[in-house]
Protein backbone atom coordinates (compact mmCIF):
# COMPACT_ATOMS: atom_id res chain seq x y z
CA UNK A 1 0.00 0.00 0.00
CA UNK A 2 1.18 3.69 -1.24
CA UNK A 3 2.60 5.38 2.26
CA UNK A 4 0.25 8.32 1.14
CA UNK A 5 -2.84 6.74 2.01
CA UNK A 6 -1.80 5.84 5.60
CA UNK A 7 -4.53 7.01 7.89
CA UNK A 8 -3.78 8.87 11.17
CA UNK A 9 0.02 8.56 10.51
CA UNK A 10 0.78 12.23 9.86
CA UNK A 11 -1.47 15.27 10.33
CA UNK A 12 -3.94 16.85 7.49
CA UNK A 13 -3.22 20.20 8.69
CA UNK A 14 0.06 21.39 8.16
CA UNK A 15 0.88 24.66 8.85
CA UNK A 16 4.33 24.84 7.01
CA UNK A 17 1.90 24.55 3.75
CA UNK A 18 1.13 28.17 3.84
CA UNK A 19 4.84 28.96 4.94
CA UNK A 20 6.34 27.57 1.69
CA UNK A 21 6.86 30.89 -0.47
CA UNK A 22 7.21 34.23 0.12
CA UNK A 23 4.14 35.31 -1.91
CA UNK A 24 1.80 32.90 0.90
CA UNK A 25 3.79 34.41 3.77
CA UNK A 26 2.95 37.76 2.31
CA UNK A 27 -0.40 36.79 1.84
CA UNK A 28 -1.08 35.33 5.15
CA UNK A 29 1.25 38.13 6.89
CA UNK A 30 -1.45 39.18 9.58
CA UNK A 31 0.48 42.30 11.05
CA UNK A 32 2.64 44.62 8.76
CA UNK A 33 4.90 47.49 9.06
CA UNK A 34 4.20 50.67 6.31
CA UNK A 35 6.07 54.18 6.22
CA UNK A 36 2.46 55.35 8.07
CA UNK A 37 3.36 53.77 11.18
CA UNK A 38 6.23 55.59 11.90
CA UNK A 39 7.09 58.50 14.00
CA UNK A 40 10.60 60.30 14.08
CA UNK A 41 11.65 61.50 17.42
CA UNK A 42 13.78 64.44 16.90
CA UNK A 43 16.23 66.72 19.08
CA UNK A 44 16.62 70.09 18.96
CA UNK A 45 19.26 72.47 20.72
CA UNK A 46 20.40 76.19 20.50
CA UNK A 47 22.91 77.45 17.58
CA UNK A 48 23.62 77.50 14.43
CA UNK A 49 25.01 75.03 12.31
CA UNK A 50 25.13 72.81 15.24
CA UNK A 51 25.20 69.06 15.06
CA UNK A 52 26.06 67.19 18.44
CA UNK A 53 26.07 63.55 18.67
CA UNK A 54 25.10 61.74 21.64
CA UNK A 55 27.84 58.70 22.53
CA UNK A 56 24.75 56.73 24.92
CA UNK A 57 22.20 57.06 21.65
CA UNK A 58 24.44 55.86 18.71
CA UNK A 59 23.36 57.74 15.33
CA UNK A 60 20.93 59.96 17.00
CA UNK A 61 21.90 63.53 16.97
CA UNK A 62 20.95 66.54 17.89
CA UNK A 63 19.94 69.57 16.01
CA UNK A 64 19.84 73.45 15.94
CA UNK A 65 16.79 74.78 14.25
CA UNK A 66 18.57 75.18 11.02
CA UNK A 67 19.88 72.10 10.76
CA UNK A 68 16.82 70.25 11.64
CA UNK A 69 15.20 71.12 8.47
CA UNK A 70 17.69 69.74 6.39
CA UNK A 71 16.97 66.15 8.74
CA UNK A 72 13.05 66.83 7.76
CA UNK A 73 13.88 66.94 4.12
CA UNK A 74 14.57 63.36 4.49
CA UNK A 75 11.63 62.56 6.58
CA UNK A 76 9.69 63.94 3.86
CA UNK A 77 11.39 62.31 1.19
CA UNK A 78 10.63 58.99 2.88
CA UNK A 79 6.76 59.69 3.41
CA UNK A 80 7.29 59.40 7.49
CA UNK A 81 3.71 61.17 8.48
CA UNK A 82 4.55 62.59 11.42
CA UNK A 83 7.88 63.79 14.17
CA UNK A 84 8.01 64.44 17.73
CA UNK A 85 10.30 67.18 18.68
CA UNK A 86 12.04 67.52 22.77
CA UNK A 87 14.28 70.51 23.30
CA UNK A 88 17.86 70.47 24.91
CA UNK A 89 18.27 73.73 26.94
CA UNK A 90 20.78 75.20 27.69
CA UNK A 91 21.78 74.44 31.28
CA UNK A 92 21.71 78.78 32.38
CA UNK A 93 17.82 78.13 31.56
CA UNK A 94 17.23 75.15 33.79
CA UNK A 95 15.41 76.46 37.24
CA UNK A 96 13.97 75.33 40.24
CA UNK A 97 10.57 76.04 38.86
CA UNK A 98 11.52 75.34 34.86
CA UNK A 99 10.02 78.50 33.59
CA UNK A 100 11.17 78.52 30.54
CA UNK A 101 8.86 75.99 29.46
CA UNK A 102 6.05 78.43 29.41
CA UNK A 103 8.69 81.48 27.48
CA UNK A 104 6.80 81.67 24.33
CA UNK A 105 9.72 82.56 22.84
CA UNK A 106 11.82 79.34 23.85
CA UNK A 107 13.72 76.93 21.65
CA UNK A 108 10.77 74.68 21.32
CA UNK A 109 8.66 77.34 20.24
CA UNK A 110 11.04 78.78 17.84
CA UNK A 111 11.27 75.47 16.33
CA UNK A 112 7.94 74.69 15.97
CA UNK A 113 7.23 77.46 13.76
CA UNK A 114 9.91 77.08 12.21
CA UNK A 115 9.14 73.50 10.91
CA UNK A 116 5.25 74.19 10.37
CA UNK A 117 6.45 76.73 8.04
CA UNK A 118 8.65 74.42 6.26
CA UNK A 119 6.97 71.31 6.41
CA UNK A 120 2.78 72.39 6.50
CA UNK A 121 2.34 68.67 5.80
CA UNK A 122 4.18 66.39 8.30
CA UNK A 123 2.47 65.78 11.29
CA UNK A 124 4.51 67.56 14.50
CA UNK A 125 3.98 66.06 17.92
CA UNK A 126 5.35 68.20 21.21
CA UNK A 127 6.35 66.73 24.59
CA UNK A 128 4.50 69.00 27.71
CA UNK A 129 6.57 68.03 30.05
CA UNK A 130 9.08 70.11 32.66
CA UNK A 131 12.17 67.85 33.08
CA UNK A 132 14.09 69.84 30.26
CA UNK A 133 13.54 73.12 32.17
CA UNK A 134 14.04 72.07 35.53
CA UNK A 135 17.60 72.27 37.21
CA UNK A 136 15.95 69.03 39.10
CA UNK A 137 15.49 66.77 36.34
CA UNK A 138 11.39 66.18 37.53
CA UNK A 139 8.89 66.41 35.10
CA UNK A 140 6.68 68.61 37.67
CA UNK A 141 6.37 71.26 40.03
CA UNK A 142 9.18 69.90 43.07
CA UNK A 143 7.67 70.42 46.94
CA UNK A 144 9.11 69.07 50.03
CA UNK A 145 10.83 66.33 47.73
CA UNK A 146 7.40 65.78 45.82
CA UNK A 147 6.42 66.44 42.75
CA UNK A 148 2.74 68.79 43.01
CA UNK A 149 0.45 67.58 40.93
CA UNK A 150 -2.42 70.38 40.90
CA UNK A 151 0.30 72.87 40.57
CA UNK A 152 1.69 71.00 38.02
CA UNK A 153 -1.12 70.89 36.42
CA UNK A 154 -1.42 74.33 35.41
CA UNK A 155 1.67 74.94 34.57
CA UNK A 156 1.49 71.80 31.98
CA UNK A 157 -1.60 73.10 30.71
CA UNK A 158 -0.01 77.13 29.95
CA UNK A 159 2.68 75.19 28.19
CA UNK A 160 0.24 72.82 26.61
CA UNK A 161 -1.43 76.04 25.16
CA UNK A 162 1.90 78.04 23.91
CA UNK A 163 3.28 74.89 22.08
CA UNK A 164 -0.23 74.77 20.32
CA UNK A 165 -0.10 78.52 19.39
CA UNK A 166 3.51 77.75 18.08
CA UNK A 167 1.80 75.17 15.74
CA UNK A 168 1.83 72.36 17.40
CA UNK A 169 -0.28 69.48 15.65
CA UNK A 170 -0.28 67.50 18.53
CA UNK A 171 0.04 68.16 21.89
CA UNK A 172 1.72 64.98 24.21
CA UNK A 173 1.85 65.35 27.97
CA UNK A 174 4.44 62.65 29.10
CA UNK A 175 4.23 63.41 32.87
CA UNK A 176 1.78 61.25 34.07
CA UNK A 177 -0.18 63.86 36.64
CA UNK A 178 -3.49 62.80 37.67
CA UNK A 179 -5.99 64.63 36.07
CA UNK A 180 -3.82 66.47 33.30
CA UNK A 181 -5.72 65.43 30.02
CA UNK A 182 -9.11 67.28 31.27
CA UNK A 183 -7.60 70.75 32.15
CA UNK A 184 -5.38 70.88 28.96
CA UNK A 185 -8.30 70.46 26.89
CA UNK A 186 -10.55 72.61 29.14
CA UNK A 187 -8.00 75.06 27.96
CA UNK A 188 -7.48 74.16 24.64
CA UNK A 189 -10.83 74.56 23.58
CA UNK A 190 -11.54 77.53 25.69
CA UNK A 191 -8.72 78.88 23.76
CA UNK A 192 -9.55 78.45 20.59
CA UNK A 193 -7.78 75.00 19.73
CA UNK A 194 -10.34 72.72 20.00
CA UNK A 195 -8.94 70.92 17.14
CA UNK A 196 -5.38 70.10 18.43
CA UNK A 197 -5.13 66.60 19.11
CA UNK A 198 -3.75 65.25 22.06
CA UNK A 199 -1.52 62.18 22.54
CA UNK A 200 -1.96 61.19 26.30
CA UNK A 201 1.10 59.11 27.67
CA UNK A 202 -1.44 57.45 29.56
CA UNK A 203 0.77 54.11 30.50
CA UNK A 204 4.07 55.55 30.93
CA UNK A 205 6.37 53.15 33.08
CA UNK A 206 9.19 54.35 35.53
CA UNK A 207 11.12 52.38 33.26
CA UNK A 208 14.98 51.76 33.36
CA UNK A 209 15.67 52.23 29.34
CA UNK A 210 14.91 55.94 29.31
CA UNK A 211 18.74 56.66 30.02
CA UNK A 212 19.92 57.26 26.63
CA UNK A 213 17.45 59.98 26.07
CA UNK A 214 17.97 61.58 29.35
CA UNK A 215 21.18 62.15 28.06
CA UNK A 216 20.12 63.39 25.43
CA UNK A 217 18.19 66.23 26.83
CA UNK A 218 20.39 66.55 29.46
CA UNK A 219 18.45 65.44 32.61
CA UNK A 220 20.16 62.65 33.56
CA UNK A 221 22.74 65.33 35.32
CA UNK A 222 19.78 67.02 37.10
CA UNK A 223 17.86 63.94 38.02
CA UNK A 224 21.15 62.39 39.50
CA UNK A 225 20.38 59.46 41.19
CA UNK A 226 16.52 60.20 41.89
CA UNK A 227 13.63 58.77 39.89
CA UNK A 228 10.35 59.19 39.18
CA UNK A 229 8.33 56.41 41.17
CA UNK A 230 6.02 58.59 42.62
CA UNK A 231 4.26 59.61 38.85
CA UNK A 232 5.57 57.29 36.74
CA UNK A 233 3.80 53.87 36.63
CA UNK A 234 5.16 50.95 38.16
CA UNK A 235 6.45 47.95 35.55
CA UNK A 236 4.98 45.63 38.08
CA UNK A 237 1.52 46.49 36.61
CA UNK A 238 -0.73 46.48 34.32
CA UNK A 239 -4.30 46.25 35.57
CA UNK A 240 -3.25 49.91 36.42
CA UNK A 241 -2.26 50.71 32.98
CA UNK A 242 -6.31 49.85 32.37
CA UNK A 243 -7.16 52.93 34.54
CA UNK A 244 -4.89 55.16 33.85
CA UNK A 245 -5.88 54.83 29.78
CA UNK A 246 -9.96 55.03 31.02
CA UNK A 247 -9.14 57.76 33.27
CA UNK A 248 -7.15 59.76 30.01
CA UNK A 249 -10.21 58.65 27.63
CA UNK A 250 -12.81 60.22 29.35
CA UNK A 251 -11.01 63.64 29.76
CA UNK A 252 -11.02 63.72 26.27
CA UNK A 253 -7.47 61.58 24.92
CA UNK A 254 -7.46 61.02 21.43
CA UNK A 255 -4.28 58.69 21.28
CA UNK A 256 -2.95 56.97 24.05
CA UNK A 257 0.60 56.05 24.12
CA UNK A 258 1.80 53.08 26.01
CA UNK A 259 6.16 53.31 26.68
CA UNK A 260 8.27 51.22 26.86
CA UNK A 261 7.13 49.10 23.94
CA UNK A 262 8.97 45.97 23.81
CA UNK A 263 9.27 44.80 27.24
CA UNK A 264 5.30 46.04 27.44
CA UNK A 265 3.73 44.60 24.99
CA UNK A 266 1.08 42.46 27.14
CA UNK A 267 -0.21 45.98 28.21
CA UNK A 268 0.01 46.81 24.71
CA UNK A 269 -2.55 44.15 24.05
CA UNK A 270 -4.45 44.23 27.19
CA UNK A 271 -5.19 47.91 26.16
CA UNK A 272 -5.95 47.28 22.45
CA UNK A 273 -8.81 44.42 23.93
CA UNK A 274 -10.49 46.97 26.33
CA UNK A 275 -10.40 50.50 24.61
CA UNK A 276 -11.22 51.52 21.23
CA UNK A 277 -8.45 54.04 20.83
CA UNK A 278 -5.79 54.37 18.86
CA UNK A 279 -2.19 53.24 20.78
CA UNK A 280 0.94 54.86 19.82
CA UNK A 281 3.92 52.83 21.26
CA UNK A 282 6.85 54.57 21.78
CA UNK A 283 10.11 52.09 21.81
CA UNK A 284 12.61 54.24 24.11
CA UNK A 285 15.72 54.99 23.76
CA UNK A 286 17.54 52.52 25.56
CA UNK A 287 15.31 49.93 23.40
CA UNK A 288 17.22 51.80 20.51
CA UNK A 289 20.72 51.68 21.67
CA UNK A 290 20.70 48.11 22.84
CA UNK A 291 19.75 46.82 18.96
CA UNK A 292 22.02 49.81 17.89
CA UNK A 293 24.93 49.04 19.59
CA UNK A 294 24.43 45.09 19.35
CA UNK A 295 24.07 45.56 15.54
CA UNK A 296 27.51 47.87 15.42
CA UNK A 297 28.98 44.92 17.12
CA UNK A 298 27.75 42.47 14.81
CA UNK A 299 26.18 40.61 17.62
CA UNK A 300 23.12 40.88 15.48
CA UNK A 301 21.73 42.51 12.28
CA UNK A 302 20.85 45.78 13.52
CA UNK A 303 17.53 46.29 10.53
CA UNK A 304 16.16 42.84 11.02
CA UNK A 305 16.45 42.92 14.63
CA UNK A 306 14.82 46.40 14.07
CA UNK A 307 12.07 45.44 12.08
CA UNK A 308 11.72 42.52 13.92
CA UNK A 309 10.55 44.42 16.72
CA UNK A 310 8.47 47.24 15.41
CA UNK A 311 6.29 44.15 13.84
CA UNK A 312 6.15 42.45 17.23
CA UNK A 313 5.15 45.95 18.87
CA UNK A 314 2.36 46.50 16.07
CA UNK A 315 1.13 42.70 16.62
CA UNK A 316 0.66 43.78 19.64
CA UNK A 317 -2.11 46.15 18.88
CA UNK A 318 -0.10 49.43 18.12
CA UNK A 319 -1.28 51.75 15.65
CA UNK A 320 2.00 53.73 15.41
CA UNK A 321 5.47 53.68 16.46
CA UNK A 322 8.09 56.42 17.75
CA UNK A 323 11.17 55.23 16.67
CA UNK A 324 14.62 56.16 16.64
CA UNK A 325 15.64 54.49 13.40
CA UNK A 326 12.26 55.43 11.45
CA UNK A 327 14.58 56.57 9.17
CA UNK A 328 16.64 53.17 8.48
CA UNK A 329 13.61 51.27 8.25
CA UNK A 330 11.86 53.33 5.66
CA UNK A 331 14.64 53.42 3.72
CA UNK A 332 14.08 49.43 3.49
CA UNK A 333 10.17 49.44 3.16
CA UNK A 334 10.82 51.53 0.35
CA UNK A 335 13.34 49.13 -0.99
CA UNK A 336 11.26 46.44 -0.96
C1 LIG B 1 10.14 63.13 29.65
C2 LIG B 1 10.24 62.07 28.63
C3 LIG B 1 11.07 60.94 28.74
C4 LIG B 1 10.97 60.27 27.54
C5 LIG B 1 10.07 60.96 26.73
N1 LIG B 1 9.61 62.07 27.42
C6 LIG B 1 12.01 60.53 29.80
C7 LIG B 1 11.61 60.47 31.19
O1 LIG B 1 10.43 60.34 31.54
O2 LIG B 1 12.51 60.59 32.02
C8 LIG B 1 11.74 59.02 27.23
C9 LIG B 1 11.93 58.66 25.82
C10 LIG B 1 13.05 57.74 25.51
O3 LIG B 1 13.68 57.14 26.41
O4 LIG B 1 13.31 57.58 24.33
N2 LIG B 1 8.96 63.65 29.99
Amino acid sequence: MNKRFTIGKFPRTRLRRNRQFPWSRNLISESNLSVNDLILPLFVTEGKKTIENISSLPSIKRYSIDTILTKIEEVKDLKIPAIAIFPHIEKRLKTFDGKEALNKNNLICRAIKEIKKNFPDIGLICDVALDPYTNHGHDGILKKNYIANDETIEVLSEQAIIQAEAGADIIAPSDMMDGRIGVIRDRLDNEGFNNTIILSYAAKFASNFYGPFRDAVGSSKTLGKTDKKTYQMDYKNSDEAIREVSMDINEGADIVMIKPALPYLDVITKIKEKFNIPIFAYQVSGEFSMLKFSGEKKIIDYEKCLYESLIAIKRSGASAIFCYGAIDIAKNLKNE
